[in-house]
């Protein structure tokens, strides 16, 4: 093997994961929240067919969701097709998509919270290891797979308020009101997130991300105190696995200061944002990743390569940047949009 000469990228590693790490890349690499989803025909073709959770619970359909973006558009990493909510449901919690998640019996008592069994990935969500391991198999042009997890105060979110919200009134005023209790939670869903990023990367996930998609509900002292104190929890156990860990923080412009201090290699954000003062905020020690916002995939196609230069032109050249949406794409996206868009990137470098 030729040793690699500092500052010149390497042909071997994917460039998802070069960038993952800062170092220099061929090409800056783009994958696309939610990429695996509604906006594709193919997917809503097979979901005529078959109901969402059965396409998180069936390994060859899982794959083959997963697969269906990166035969279409270039895209640089895959992401496993599941929920956030799936490893709870493997946990004994008891819930149903409609299309979000609604779990039956909300989790608000100290005696709910010490009944939740610890998670073990093999035995209660063994599915979900087989369809990694399914993707990989499937993958074309060595591109990586990201296995991902919800951060556990997002987790938190739809368990105590039991179903989707814009303000997760009972999620928040629990912080408040019981904050011992909150905290055992947040332990534990920290503590089972963890077993359940490292099974999926024993599996052959190459990536681990975790979502928390709700961060901006939370004023600075209770997303440190709360939501950080978790995932610092969760990243200090996965450390040994070896493979980078991105933490997506959705409308956290005014956390990014105390996310600098945490101990994983990406972090990803929302478009509210440039990711000139996002990078000048986390320091030189983290990637990042994001954040054009979804919408701008409505525009026409010459102004949307307007909005793309921006976000590229913002994230400036230094190593350490992927190209993402700020958060999912919308369901009615054009799918020829996507492939402007990927393209795009590729050829501005
Ligand atoms: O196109 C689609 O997204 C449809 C499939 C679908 C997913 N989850 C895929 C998913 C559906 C119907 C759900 C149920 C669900 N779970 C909803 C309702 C979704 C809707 O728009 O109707 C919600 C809000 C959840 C909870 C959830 N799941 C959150 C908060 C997240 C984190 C990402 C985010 O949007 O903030 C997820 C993860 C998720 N759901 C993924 C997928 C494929 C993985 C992440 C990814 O692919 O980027």
């Amino acid at each position: 093997m030729v040793a690699r000469v500092s500052g010149a990228p390497s042909a071997n590693v994917p460039a998802f994961l070069a960038a993952c790490r800062r170092e220099p890349v061929t090409h800056r690499p783009v994958w696309i929240m939610r990429q695996a989803g509604r906006y594709l025909p193919e997917y809503r073709a097979l979901r005529e067919k078959v109901d969402f959770e059965s396409l998180t619970r069936r390994p060859e359909l899982a794959a083959e969701v997963t697969l269906q973006p990166l035969r279409r558009f270039e895209l640089d990493a895959a992401i496993l097709f599941s929920d956030i909510m799936t490893p709870l449901q493997g946990m004994g919690v008891d819930l149903a998509f409609e299309p979000g998640p609604v779990v039956r019996t909300p989790v608000r008592t100290d005696a709910q919270i010490a009944s939740l069994p610890a998670l073990i990935a093999e035995r209660d969500v063994p599915f979900v290891l087989e369809s990694i391991r399914l993707v990989r198999a499937g993958l074309p042009r060595g591109v990586p797979l990201i296995g991902f997890a919800g951060a556990p105060f997002t987790l938190l979110c739809y368990l105590v308020s039991g179903r989707p919200s814009k303000e997760f009134a009972e999620a928040r005023s629990f912080l408040y009101a019981q904050p011992a209790s909150a905290q055992r939670l947040l332990e534990h869903l920290a503590d089972a997130m963890a077993e359940y990023l490292a099974a999926q990367a024993r599996a052959g996930a190459q990536a681990l991300m975790l979502f928390e998609s709700w961060a901006g509900l939370l004023a600075a002292g209770e997303f440190n105190r709360f939501a950080l104190a978790a995932v610092r929890r969760t990243a200090a156990a996965l450390r040994r696995c070896g493979v980078p860990l991105i933490y997506y923080v959705n409308q956290g412009s005014a956390l990014m200061s105390a996310v600098a201090a945490l101990d994983v290699d990406v972090v990803g954000v929302d478009w509210r944002t440039g990711l000139a003062e996002v990078r000048r905020t986390l320091g030189p020690g983290k990637a990042v990743q994001g954040n054009l916002d979804p919408a701008a995939l409505f525009a026409p196609p010459d102004e949307l390569r307007r909005h793309v230069d921006a976000v590229i032109d913002e994230a400036g050249s230094a190593p350490g940047h992927i190209f993402n949406l700020g958060h999912g794409i919308w369901p009615d996206t054009d799918p020829g949009q996507v492939a402007r868009l990927v393209d795009y990137v590729h050829e501005r470098r």
